[in-house]
């Protein structure tokens, strides 16, 4: 008989935690996964509990109850297309696709095209926190078929992360919303931890600290008004010591970081849509920086940086640090809820920011305690332009840039790149500009385009000759 609520399709770490978690929560799982490596594994993880594992997706699905609902927990890409083409061989009209990977959104679009034209509900799903956050409680960005949504909500909300502002997960809009809205997610994840690895360089080298006075500032950080999840691992990583040789295990790791995609897709789209999110963007290019480190070895011997001693008062730089990375990452928010709110309105995804920022309260990689402001600024005024007009968070800016202001001085003066933090001071004050250079930049574009140009003291469009025959 088919007894199974609930299949989960693709058992590596995720799929697994999020099976096990789903079982907790008292809904019988059919796991699946063609490979037996996963299989076993499963099985074993599983044993005494309300778990049927399967290598056969045909058997998954006679296991399943009606509508059948089948969550997709693979690697985005092609894994997750063969997935869907082998489901889309066993399932029936009616039933439920939700795919919880780190899809490419316009994938998404692709694949609820192709399902809806077979009768099928698809459900594009971002889910975040981890291997930790999938068995114990993730944050889940849902978007996609709403009626569809309905049916699997009392399951999704139950194993989503928990807060006294509710569980986190909610439908977060049309088509495919919840994966762009998990994307702009990873792209402030990517702001904020390069902020926080800035904050670090400037310790390090602008003030000579150690490992562990550096570890110290990150812990009481973690207390204060901006800890959060990527604040907590900071200081968690600079804890850490090596086993063979007992040095901070940090300061033995390489320089160079990878990237999966989702970082580079939001500063992609920031660029099609024409919302500036520059430290997210930023973000990526410091990664790709930190993969040229053979250049960098080489270039570190031509190319000379300030001789400038460390920055003598490191009280104040480390006080003066703390705001600045407050500001990084107020921004960070501010630049990215901005593109969602756009992209919201190009591709009719009917999002609530407030409730994005609720969702992120718990269970994902950018939980902080500034989310609970930022869902307040957007439940006060939902169509908001930007974060940083917000009553309160106008008074943050106000407050913590000149602080930023500072710790750019004294990066720049000791040749630390603030990739990120400089971009968010960059940022703010073109914001906040009444006037920008761009009356120049007309002018460059009308001289040599003839691209035309407006006036501040006139309408109309105008064309200069701006060169003497
Ligand atoms: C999460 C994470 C998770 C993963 C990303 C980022 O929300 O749980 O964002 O999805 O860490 O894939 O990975 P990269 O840094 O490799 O791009």
């Amino acid at each position: 008989m088919a007894e199974g609520q609930f299949g989960v399709a693709g058992l590596g770490v995720m799929g697994q935690m999020v099976a096990l978690n789903i079982e907790r929560n008292g809904f019988p799982v059919v796991a699946y996964n063609r490979g037996a490596e996963n299989a076993d594994h499963m099985r074993k993880i599983s044993a005494g509990k309300n778990v049927q594992v399967t290598q056969s997706i045909t058997e998954m699905a006679a296991l399943l109850q009606k509508p059948r609902k089948v969550l997709i927990m693979v690697t985005a890409g092609a894994g997750t297309d063969a997935v869907i083409a082998e489901l889309k061989g066993v399932l029936e009209k009616g039933d439920i696709i939700i795919d919880g990977g780190n899809a490419h959104f316009p994938d998404t679009n692709r694949r609820q095209e192709e399902l809806s034209a077979a009768g099928l509900h698809f459900i594009g799903c971002g889910i975040s926190g981890g291997e930790k956050g999938a068995l114990l409680g993730p944050s889940i960005m849902p978007g996609g078929d709403e009626q569809a949504y309905k049916l699997v909500e009392p399951v999704l909300t139950k194993i989503a992360a928990q807060t006294e502002d509710g569980a986190c997960c909610t439908y977060v809009g049309a088509g495919s919303a919840g994966h762009y809205v998990k994307m702009v997610h990873n792209g402030i994840e990517y702001g904020i931890m390069q902020i926080l690895c800035e904050a670090y360089d400037v310790m390090r080298k602008s003030l000579g600290m150690s490992s562990s006075e550096i570890q110290k500032v990150f812990a009481a950080w973690s207390e204060s008004e901006i800890s959060g999840f990527l604040v907590e691992i900071s200081a968690t990583c600079l804890a850490k010591a090596d086993p063979d040789t007992g040095k901070a295990l940090i300061e033995l790791i390489l320089d160079t970081a990878g990237q999966k995609g989702t970082g580079k897709w939001t500063a992609q789209t920031s660029l099609d849509l024409g919302v500036p999110t520059p430290t997210l963007s930023m973000a990526v290019q410091a990664r790709i920086l930190s993969g040229l480190k053979p250049q960098r070895i080489a270039a570190s011997r031509v190319l000379k940086g300030p001789t400038a001693a460390a920055a003598a008062d490191r009280d104040a730089v480390v006080k003066a640090l703390f705001d600045a990375v407050y500001l990084g990452m107020v921004t960070s928010y501010a630049q990215g809820l901005a593109l969602i709110q756009e992209a919201s309105k190009e591709y009719n995804y009917g999002v609530e920011l407030s409730e994005v920022a609720r969702i992120w309260k718990a269970g994902c990689i950018i939980r902080s305690k500034i989310l609970d402001p930022i869902k307040q600024a957007y439940k006060a005024d939902a169509g908001l332009v930007n974060l940083m007009m917000d009553k309160h968070f106008s008074a943050v800016v106000n407050r913590t840039l000149p602080a930023l202001r500072t710790v750019t001085q004294v990066a720049a003066a000791t040749g630390v790149p603030l990739t990120c933090l400089g971009a968010s001071l960059a940022y703010v004050d073109s914001y906040r500009s009444e006037f920008l250079p761009a009356n120049l930049l007309q002018a460059q574009r009308d001289l040599f385009g003839a691209h035309t140009y407006k006036r501040l003291d006139r309408e109309g469009t105008f064309h200069t000759e701006w060169e003497e025959e």
